[in-house]
């Protein structure tokens, strides 16, 4: 179980953290669990974001982002599916290996796609075992807080870290009839409570009400990572093509838009196009002359 850090006891259980480690290196250190864990009592808000490919993990890497997610939002943002229910677990980990082998410095988790956390305890201990054991990731997200516990405990007796996720839960969208904000504050409490309890070392809190988000990181001594939860949360995640600007059609009122690549890569595309056409391209400066 995860120490209430912020006790005098519970700092003294902690391992060096990550900022100890970078003063004692140049080499910037990989952020583990515990450094992550150890931020809730630091105050400093930590900021995650969603990969899936190399040159992308590599750039938020080098940003500066905490926490990469290899989220089974893949199954939407890169194969262009209605919904995370399709993607596979192989096809989770090719994507995993891709993210792990690219980041140097933050923490890289993965989720358990659909529906490998309801298949007993051990099945899920082998699922996630395969992304610890076959990627350099270090964690895994599951859907899920009250009802998922004794799998938590599981996945944690067996040295996996797991960051739980309650509040609107993807997974479970034709439970739900549709992508809502989830309002259920008993439930909601219960469910963050039950996965820190079962050994989580993070909640992530999704399309929450703020206040109700701000109560959940108070009561909890694990950080709180929130998306379309507010700002009280020990930290923050968005799907990388939302932040992006690379999501087409519909996208959530709680993101946030940093940039326009679908215009940037629709203009060079077209350019391209019209260079090739009209005999512009290649020109001699692109060739060899023998
Ligand atoms: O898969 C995903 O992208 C997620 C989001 C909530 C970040 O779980």
């Amino acid at each position: 179980m995860w120490p209430d850090i912020s006790s005098g006891l519970g700092r003294l259980w902690l391992p060096p953290t990550h900022e100890t480690m970078d003063r004692m290196n140049s080499t910037p250190a990989r952020l583990t669990v515990p450094d992550f864990v150890a931020r809730k009592a630091s105050g400093r808000k930590l900021v995650m974001l969603t990969a899936y490919d190399f040159p992308t993990a590599q750039l938020l890497d080098e940003a500066g982002v905490d926490a990469i997610l290899v989220g089974d939002s893949l199954s939407m943002a890169v194969q262009g599916h209605d919904s995370t229910l399709p993607v596979t677990l192989d096809e989770m980990i090719y994507h995993a290996e891709i993210v792990g082998r690219a980041v140097r410095r933050a923490l890289v988790l993965v989720d358990l796609p659909f529906p490998t956390n309801h298949l007993g305890v051990h099945r899920a201990v082998e699922y996630a075992g395969r992304i610890l054991k076959e990627t350099r990731c270090q964690a895994v997200k599951l859907e899920g807080g009250a009802d998922q516990a004794d799998v938590i405990t599981g996945l944690v007796s067996a040295g996996i870290p797991v960051m739980a996720h309650v509040g609107l839960r993807p997974q479970s969208v034709h439970t739900m009839g549709g992508y809502r904000v989830q309002r259920d504050r008993e439930r909601l409490l219960a469910d963050a409570r039950a996965a820190q309890d079962a050994g989580a070392f993070s909640v992530l809190l999704e399309c929450i009400p703020a206040p109700l988000a701000a109560e959940i990181t108070q009561v909890l001594h694990v950080p709180t990572i929130g998306i379309g939860a507010g700002s009280a949360c020990d930290g923050q995640v968005l799907v990388v093509n939302d932040l992006l600007g690379l999501t087409s059609g519909y996208v959530p009122r709680f993101v946030k838009q940093y940039a326009d690549l679908r215009t940037v890569i629709l203009d060079a595309a077209r350019r391209y196009a019209d260079d090739v056409r009209g005999g512009t391209f290649p020109s001699s400066a692109h060739g060899y002359s023998q």
